[in-house]
Order: C-alpha cells, then structure tokens, then sequence
C-alpha cells in the first residue's frame, strides 16, 4: 500500500515560510504562488535522482561557477565559460555592486522597480538615480540626460525591460535599440535583470540586446533568473539558480 500523499497546508505557518496570509485572502502584493503549484514530488525526486547519480559529492561544497551539468543546461542559452551560477537574483546583484562597482558610484535605474534590488544597491553604498519611465519603459532622452549628468561615474544601468517589476511593460524593440544607443554612446554598461521572461505564455519574448550585432553585445550583461532553466517556467520562489551570460 502507498501512502496517500501528506497535506503540507499545516506547514505554511510563520516560522517555516516568510509571510502567511490570513484565511481567504489571495495577497498578490508579494507574487507569491499557491501552495499547490509548488511541484514538491518533483522536486523530492529529483533530489533523489541527483543524490544517487552523485552521492556525497552533490552534498560537498560545489564548484565555484556552479555544477557543471547545470552550466551546462544553460549554456544553450550562451557560452557555457560565461556561466556563473547564483542563488537568486538579489545575490548575482550584489556581486555585480561589488565587483563592477565602488561605494560613492552611480547606478542608473528605472524610476519604479524592484525595491529590495535598489535597496541591495544603497546598502553596498551606491548612488543610485532613478530614470523616468513612460508607458514604453525607461525614456531614451531621460537616460540620455543621466548618462551626460553622471558621466564618469556611472558604474551600471540595470533594467528589467521585460515583463517589468512593477508595471509589466514589456518593452518594444525600437526603443530597447534607443536605449543600447545612449548606453553604447555613452560607454554605459546595462545590466538587465531578467526574472520574468520565461513567464511569456504565447511566443518569445525578447531578450534586452537585439541579436543581430549593429549593437555592441559587450555593453550588455544578463541576469537571467529561470528556476530550473530548463524548464523554462517559474517553478516556484523558494530556490532560484541564476545565471549570468
Ligand atoms: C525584477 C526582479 N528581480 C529579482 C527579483 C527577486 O530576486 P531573487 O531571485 O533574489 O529572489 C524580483 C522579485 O520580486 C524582481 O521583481
């Protein structure tokens, strides 16, 4: 006889996850996901999987990069040398506060945005100057005008130009070619924090650079957050491999 499988409902209580809505409210602040469609069997087997193919070494301090068949999933999405595994999203942005940048540097961000990223980014002692946004994303002439403001000390711009945190602009092509534009005019680097394209449910979307090469690719650094990359889907927000390309 197999077990049915347990209810963790129980277990969604303060102290085990971060926040608990009260009964019968669905919070959308926060994004969370319902309980349900967190694939726990999946994951326990894959788990399981991982421990059998690896044994002890799946529980040994793991490559700096990475481990190399995650990197190597990934590297269909580019090289698999520039791979750097993260946990999340807010830890590839700390690394990049730290290592791109030094305190008292400016970072050119969206008006609205992710608040705990901009929060990282204060914290790591930055300055950071909002760009005014219009319905099409970040304004090509305002970041213009930041870039001439800030010549010089502008360590990074970072944007999420897809699916955007908060207003989910997506945004078109001519004016992510404006914005490479003014980046590349100015020697700007963009860093684009890319943790919501894989939500796409018809077609692609595009990534911030367009991929013919009238754009300079060296100005553009991805984060690309894709729980279980391979999957190309959210999974859920609990555990977050991320990777730099
Ligand atoms: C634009 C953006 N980046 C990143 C994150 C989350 O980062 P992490 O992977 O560190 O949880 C969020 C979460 O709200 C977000 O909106």
């Amino acid at each position: 006889m197999t077990a049915a499988p347990l209810s963790h409902r129980r277990a969604w209580r303060s102290g085990i996850v971060q926040q608990v809505s009260p009964a019968r409210v669905v919070d959308l602040g926060p994004g969370y996901l319902q309980p349900e469609l967190m694939p726990a069997g999946l994951l326990a087997e894959a788990y399981q999987n991982a421990l059998v193919e690896f044994g002890s070494a799946a529980l040994a301090y793991g490559d700096d990069r990475g481990a190399a068949p995650l990197r190597a999933a990934v590297a269909g999405r580019g090289d698999q040398d520039n791979v750097l595994v993260t946990a999340g999203s807010s830890h590839a942005l700390y690394l990049l506060a730290t290592m791109l940048a030094k305190p008292g540097d400016v970072v050119l961000v969206e008006q609205f945005g992710y608040d705990l990223g901009q929060r990282l980014l204060r914290d790591a002692g930055l300055r950071v100057v909002p760009v005014s946004m219009d319905a099409h994303g970040v304004d090509p002439s305002a970041f213009e005008d930041a870039a001439r403001a800030h010549r010089g000390r502008i360590a990074f711009a970072c944007m999420t130009p897809t699916f955007h945190n908060p207003t989910g602009v997506v945004v078109p092509e001519r004016r992510r070619r404006e914005l490479l534009a003014v980046a590349d005019r100015f020697g700007v680097l963009i860093v684009e924090d890319d943790a919501y394209a894989d939500l796409v449910l018809d077609g692609e979307v595009q990534d911030m650079h367009p991929h013919d090469e009238s754009i300079q690719r060296g100005l553009m650094l991805e984060i690309d957050v894709s729980e279980w990359g391979a999957s190309e889907a959210v999974l859920f927000s609990g555990s977050k491999p991320l990777w730099f390309l």
